[in-house]
């Protein structure tokens, strides 16, 4: 268990007016949690401290080589006023696999979830209770070594940042355009696809970039070999419902291991339906389309939750999908897994803990 020293800030910032517009990940809270990593003596001098710029060095490895990870989780509030987390362990889990793989040193889980509730905790009076917001947790880990040689540093920062948010698309819940990528791609089997790290992120911006001035909101991955099989979109994963069964790429090693994903296919299940995580051709998604029986298609991600599909573009073709509407069985998802989120519908997966 790790001793968390708290400094409170002496200065609070002003806090979003209950109906004003949130965005996503722009604003930020009163304090941060941060603890240093120093090889020989481990992780120590975990503090909860006022939110602030950092001091680094410009040497810092992390801006030369990205050796770096972050999760992303969230708090919400229910009616009764209690601070509710969703399944904090499994980002944990999934942050060491990350740091495995980018020689990151590992976190035991127990102490990750306890910063994580520490720093909610100091800062619960922002989080935010309009529909649809709720206060979004990036844990993030940075090698500091100043020095400019290509190996992992001897010496991290773990930081935790809060941002009470609202939808991760301006459209809410509104269906999303989505562009199939086939000249850019975002992972090969052995890379750090599977990581959550930055360097996926900015290896997806020109495709992201290319795909908005087209008009569509994000871009949905092949595979790096084929060019053929589904892997993820840019901030989620994917599913498909085709002829009454609930499909979804398997996790190969090039795919982020989702949070809401792992939760849909549990509900899913849970629900009776057919859930089959497979390899997915772009061809099979365009014959299901033509053949009438594509039915619905969401991401799912912990930013934004559930988002339904309305239409792909591939190459020339243009798919609509619902009538651009959302799907009944994505709307179902949506509000089971927000309602349990915020202790509106029970939670028999036992999926929440509370911030106490
Ligand atoms: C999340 O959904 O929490 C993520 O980390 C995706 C991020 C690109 C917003």
């Amino acid at each position: 268990m790790l001793d968390i020293k708290i400094v409170k800030t002496t200065k609070p910032k002003e806090k979003p007016k209950k109906d004003h517009p949130l965005g996503f990940g722009k604003i930020f809270t009163d304090h941060m949690f941060i603890m240093n990593y120093t090889e020989g003596k481990g992780w120590h001098d975990p503090r909860v401290v006022p939110f602030d710029n950092l001091s680094l060095s410009p040497a810092a490895m992390v801006f030369h080589y990205g050796q770096e990870m972050f999760e992303g989780l969230k708090a919400y509030k229910t009616e009764d006023g209690k601070t509710l987390l969703f399944r904090p362990e499994m980002n944990a889990k999934r942050a060491n696999n990350t740091n495995k793989r980018l020689c990151i040193p590992e976190i035991k889980e127990e102490d990750f979830v306890q910063a994580i509730k520490t720093v909610v905790k100091v800062d619960e009076d922002w989080i935010p209770t309009a529909p649809g917001t709720s206060l979004y947790i990036r844990p993030f880990i940075i090698a500091t070594d100043e020095f400019l040689g290509v190996n992992p540093s001897k010496t991290y920062l773990f930081i935790i940042i809060l941002s009470p948010s609202g939808a991760y698309y301006e459209s809410g819940l509104a269906p999303v355009g989505i562009w199939i990528e086939d000249e850019y791609v975002r992972a090969v089997r052995g890379g750090i696809g599977e990581a959550k790290t930055g360097g996926n992120y900015a290896a997806s911006l020109a495709a992201q970039v290319k795909a908005h001035d087209e008009g569509f909101s994000q871009v949905l991955w092949l595979d790096g070999v084929e060019r053929k099989y589904i892997e993820e979109v840019g901030a989620m994963n994917i599913f498909f419902k085709i002829d009454g069964v609930v499909v979804t790429p398997q996790l190969n090693g090039s795919i982020l291991p989702g949070v809401t994903r792992d939760s849909v296919i549990a509900l899913c299940k849970s629900w009776g339906l057919t859930v089959e995580e497979r390899k997915i051709s772009i061809d099979e998604i365009y014959d299901a389309y033509k053949t009438g029986k594509l039915e619905e298609v969401w991401g799912t991600g912990t930013a934004a939750v559930i988002s339904p599909v309305g239409k792909f573009r591939w190459k020339d073709e243009v798919m609509t999908i619902q009538d651009g509407k959302i799907g009944e069985l994505s709307q179902k998802i949506y509000d089971t897994i927000t309602g349990i989120q915020l202790g509106k519908v029970t939670d028999t997966m036992n999926w929440t803990i509370e911030v106490k």
